[in-house]
């Protein structure tokens, strides 16, 4: 939801801002800018450039109008306030002010009246320009100089932001502001670097400053000195991350989401690693806090999108295995209602950036009732894990990073880390034999192959997808844990292909979705053996009789069923506590697939944003 980045140091600001910005497209695409602090006639000033659009007309722009400097600011926009406009880009200036942000200033309406009735012209209809205007006004009537003004106007302003600010009077500084938006300090060699997540700056530095909620951070090239918005001193460690730049690189796929699907197997065995202990017969969950978890008497999982449809099947594999009540809401639905938890409800917050607003403010309400919290989370140090730090901790998917905005690898980790918290929890109330530990502790080992199976799939399912460039329509049916599949299956759909798509637990559908199936309806029915499976072959036959084209995803060798689909998708057999992630697989890339035949952008649908910070 927005990126920012900033670079000061001894190089030319303009490109490493642009490349860092490349590396953050994926939080906003609506619009671009950079603003440098350019020498001329020994007076700084400030070179603002800014596009409507991806980073790419940003790009074309500064190629023919270079923007000069060795300090600078950047920023890729998913539009709140304001429409994706070249005027409502950041950087958003009051002189001498510069300044990016990420988030959304709440009293902005307020400050705006006042500064209207001030005399003020505002140049955008952004809630940033306020915060420019702020600072500025503060420098101008006060004569405070940039810190002391900078720290007058936070204190002024509510909400969420990440701020990255210039003053061209003072051309050494970025000040960085952070509250309740991810920000974080890159530490170079006589340079220094600020973007809203790692990845940007990878490729520059791997030492890192977190900052934490309401840290002001006065950036310079070879210092940085962070306070709190009232000038007290406060002390962040320095973290070293050990990823590869090239994390961050589509490393010859022709899209991020291809490529992080191709990882899952790898993802998956990351996350296992050191979390199946055979020699003791037990699950590992590091990062968790176990012994608070012994009077635990019922669970409520808080999540939004796929991170919701993982939560879905937690409470399939946690109520199965550890025999206690799982409980789901939607983050959103969650943080405003007066909930009934209470020191003996684990609640579990699952998201992979960790900083999903909702998400957040979902645990923060439960904390305030004596919850434990717990996270599942892919995205070390970020909000969600730290709120949960001092209470039952995080398990953590070790995807790696997830850049395409819908979620793949970081989704499959998911199930995987919840079915080890499920045999975890199982163990530890005694509702699991030693012998079925071993067998759920051998599927779990079986799993990557088993995707790397599907995935040898890809070129069958592209020409699947093919038949169905032109559906407007599309449902998708499972039962059991592979109803949340089918929902994410068509939440894959809806989003990169714009095809609007619902998913159904199969046995629900006569009651009313029925309805829609006709002779131009594709049906994806998850239809693999099991304890519902004459149910579903019923299904399956219901949709054919009223002329439904069904995809089959089926077992491998199931060819009565194969015969009675316009097409199949033939997944390998494997045990039910596994089959969740497998049948995942084939929806991806149908998705995937579709989207891209229909030469929709892949990696950045319209109007969405990977870390969804704002409400
Ligand atoms: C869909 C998708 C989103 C996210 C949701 C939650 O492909 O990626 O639905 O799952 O925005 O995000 P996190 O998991 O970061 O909290």
């Amino acid at each position: 939801m927005c990126g920012i980045v900033g670079y000061v140091g001894h190089q030319k600001a303009e490109g490493i801002l642009l490349d860092s910005l490349r590396r953050l497209e994926y939080r906003g695409y609506d619009s671009a800018g950079i603003a440098t602090l350019s020498l001329e006639n020994n007076l700084y000033q400030t070179e603002i450039r800014r596009a409507a659009g991806k980073l790419e007309n940003l790009k074309v722009f500064v190629k023919k109008n270079p923007c000069p400097g060795n300090i600078g600011i950047g920023h890729t926009r998913w539009a709140t306030h304001g429409k994706p406009t070249e005027k409502n880009a950041h950087p958003h200036q009051s002189n001498p002010i510069t300044l990016v942000h990420n988030g959304i200033i709440e009293n902005h309406l307020q400050l705006r009246e006042q500064l209207l009735s001030q005399g003020l012209v505002l140049k955008s209809d952004t809630d940033t320009e306020i915060v420019a205007h702020l600072i500025s006004a503060e420098k101008k009537n006060n004569h405070a100089d940039f810190i002391t003004a900078t720290r007058a106007a936070v204190q002024q302003i509510k909400g969420a932001f990440a701020l990255a600010i210039l003053d061209e009077n003072e051309p050494d500084i970025i000040i960085c502001v952070k509250q309740s938006c991810p920000l974080i300090i890159g530490i170079g060699l006589g340079e220094n670097f600020i973007a809203s997540d790692f990845t940007a700056i990878l490729p520059y530095t791997n030492q890192f400053i977190i900052l934490e909620e309401g840290d002001m951070a006065v950036v310079k090239k070879d210092s940085i000195l962070i306070s709190n918005f009232y000038g007290i001193e406060q002390k962040r460690p320095i973290k070293f991350l050990d990823w590869s730049p090239s994390v961050a690189e589509k490393n010859g796929f022709a899209h991020f989401m291809l490529k992080e699907i191709f990882e899952q197997p790898v993802a998956i065995t990351d996350t296992l690693r050191g979390r199946l202990s055979f020699a003791e017969n037990r699950v590992v969950l590091d990062g968790v806090h176990l012994d608070k978890l012994k009077y635990i008497n019922r669970i409520c999982i808080v999540a939004c999108g796929s991170s919701f449809h993982a939560g879905m099947i937690a409470k399939y594999q946690i109520e199965d295995l550890a025999k206690l009540p799982v409980e789901l809401d939607l983050a959103s639905e969650f943080r405003y209602r007066p909930v009934l938890v209470d020191a003996q409800t684990l609640v579990i917050g699952i998201s992979q950036s960790g900083e999903t607003a909702d998400t957040l403010a979902a645990l923060r309400h439960a904390q305030s009732k004596d919850a434990l919290l717990l996270s599942i989370c892919n995205t070390l140090e970020s909000s969600i894990p730290r709120l949960c730090q001092h209470s039952a901790g995080t398990l953590y998917t070790r995807a790696g990073p997830e850049i395409s905005v819908a979620s793949t690898k970081a989704f499959i980790t998911q199930i995987v880390v919840l079915q080890l918290l499920g045999l975890g929890l199982a163990q530890q109330r005694d509702q699991i034999t030693e012998d079925n530990l071993t067998r759920q502790m051998n599927a779990l080992l079986q799993l990557p192959t088993a995707v790397e199976t599907v995935l040898q799939q890809d070129s069958h399912i592209q020409k699947i997808a093919q038949h169905f460039v032109s559906a407007t329509d599309m449902l998708f049916l499972g039962r059991g844990a592979l109803y949340p599949i089918a929902l994410e299956g068509a939440l894959k759909m809806k989003e990169l292909s714009y095809v609007h798509a619902e998913g159904y637990a199969a046995g629900e559908m006569k009651h009313g979705a029925i309805a829609l199936i006709d002779e131009q309806m594709p049906v994806i029915v998850l239809a693999t053996r099991g304890h519902v499976y004459e149910k579903l072959v019923s299904n399956l036959e219901e949709v054919k009789t009223r002329g439904g084209r069904i995809i089959g995803i089926l077992d491998e060798n199931d060819d009565t069923l194969k015969s009675r689909c316009e097409f199949s998708i033939p997944i390998p057999i494997v045990t039910k506590s596994i089959l969740a992630a497998v049948a995942t697989v084939p929806l991806q890339l149908l998705a995937y697939h579709l989207a891209n035949a229909k030469g929709l952008d892949v990696d950045q649908p319209r109007n969405l944003a990977k870390s969804v910070t704002v409400e």
